[in-house]
């Protein structure tokens, strides 16, 4: 039965409802904890490095010291986009948002692998390492483009962050900004079935390849409700612009019922241990240049606190990655591209663990319109 007519309870937005199972990460909200396949992401920000969480996330465990100079090496050989994705991110220039270029470029890397239309599980696991591999040149060259500089092609000596950096910003990062860079790269890896994965396993549920699922969920992230957020959350604290300013102005926002952005959560009702983390490399990372913006989000932070802590409001991972991303040298509007270069990792792994089970997507709605049937009145009539 298609349509639904006994007012069954819908679950707008899908809340709450569990979709499918996955043993990739894990969210509690309650705890203020994140993990990727049982691994504290906290001890995975301090010890671990991009390519091995992306490992773990893919493969399930940490490699191996073998298994990871395998999987470093490939994803080096890999790194390097055809001369056609870097045509068509010059042919997009530099007028359009780089999330819409970052989409049409992940859709067109499909015209340049022949195994674009196969639904054999190995060939999608290969259409996602080459993903994972080409991810950073290809939000490294659209940078370069949208700030009116030359692309730089990958370094295959550097690590996956560095050289990401590398390629977005044009000089190699000193170790600490290559830790920074690394660090918010595995702090955005995976968090549970947020829209943008749920709508990867959507794609790759139809069979449809790896390439769909992730230009599906590229999409996705788009919105100033997901990724998007942390472009606002930067704009507002620059607007707020100073810490004496921030309790008159946020007044005025609340009381126009505005919501602030870089707080709350729909899982985390505690503080958000990716933002804890983060929020440590501002401290650091604004001490030479920036630091008003710092201080100003560390008042809007006790402020939001003191008024909406009790009920759950905290800042999110939005509120302290834009202040570094910016300080490191980040275009603002390049910040949600940055997202998805540390996202290929969980959106693969788990695009690839549910096609292993696969059971195609197709819930339903409830109709609320006309029954009918209605009398049909020919146009010259009505
Ligand atoms: C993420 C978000 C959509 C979660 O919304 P939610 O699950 O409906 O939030 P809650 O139910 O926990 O909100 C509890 C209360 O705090 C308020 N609140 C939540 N987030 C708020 C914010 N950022 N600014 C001001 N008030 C906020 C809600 O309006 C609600 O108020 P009420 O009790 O008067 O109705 C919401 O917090 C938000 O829009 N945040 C800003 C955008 C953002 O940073 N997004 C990135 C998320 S990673």
């Amino acid at each position: 039965m298609e349509n639904v007519t006994d007012k069954p309870e819908v679950h707008r937005g899908l809340e709450g409802v569990i979709a499918a199972s996955t043993n990739i990460g894990y969210v509690d909200g309650q705890a203020g904890m994140l993990s990727y396949r049982g691994f504290d992401v906290k001890t995975l920000a301090e010890q671990s490095n991009y390519e091995e969480v992306s490992f773990l996330l893919m493969y399930g465990h940490l490699p191996t010291e073998e298994e990871y100079k395998k999987y470093v090496t490939k994803l080096r050989e890999l790194s390097e986009p055809d001369a056609n994705i870097y045509e068509l991110i010059r042919k997009i220039g530099a007028k359009t948002h780089p999330m819409s270029t970052l989409r049409t470029a992940v859709s067109y890397m499909a015209s340049s692998d022949s195994r674009e239309n196969s639904e054999n599980l190995q060939d999608q696991e290969g259409m996602a390492i080459n993903l994972i591999a080409k991810l950073p040149a290809i939000v490294g060259a659209i940078h370069r483009v949208y700030s009116g500089r030359d692309i730089i092609l990958p370094d295959r000596e550097l690590g996956y962050a560095a050289n990401f950096f590398y390629m977005s910003i044009g000089t190699r990062p000193d170790p600490m900004e290559s830790k920074i860079m690394d660090t918010a790269l595995i702090l955005h890896a995976d968090h549970g079935m947020n829209a943008s994965t749920f709508s990867a396993l959507v794609t790759i549920s139809t069979l449809a390849d790896m390439y769909s699922a992730i230009t599906t969920a590229i999409g996705t992230l788009k919105g100033s409700l997901h990724g998007g957020a942390n472009e606002r959350a930067l704009r507002m604290i620059q607007s707020i612009g100073s810490p004496e300013a921030a309790e008159e102005k946020l007044k005025n926002m609340m009381e126009k019922k505005e919501k602030i952005m870089g707080f709350g959560h729909r899982v985390y009702k505690v503080y958000d241990p990716r933002a804890k983390i983060l929020k440590q490399y501002a401290d650091y990372i604004t001490q030479k240049n920036d630091r008003n913006l710092y201080l100003t989000a560390n008042r809007i932070e006790e402020l939001m606190i003191n008024k909406l802590g009790s009920k759950g409001i905290f800042p999110n991972v939005d509120f302290y990655s834009g202040m570094i991303y910016n300080a490191l040298g980040f275009k603002t509007e390049i910040f949600t591209p940055i997202f998805a270069v540390g996202r290929i990792s969980g959106w693969a792994a788990r695009s690839l663990e549910y096609a292993g089970d696969n059971k195609l997507f197709r819930p339903k709605a409830l109709y609320t319109g006309e029954k009918g049937p209605l009398k049909y009145v020919p146009i010259h009539e009505r």
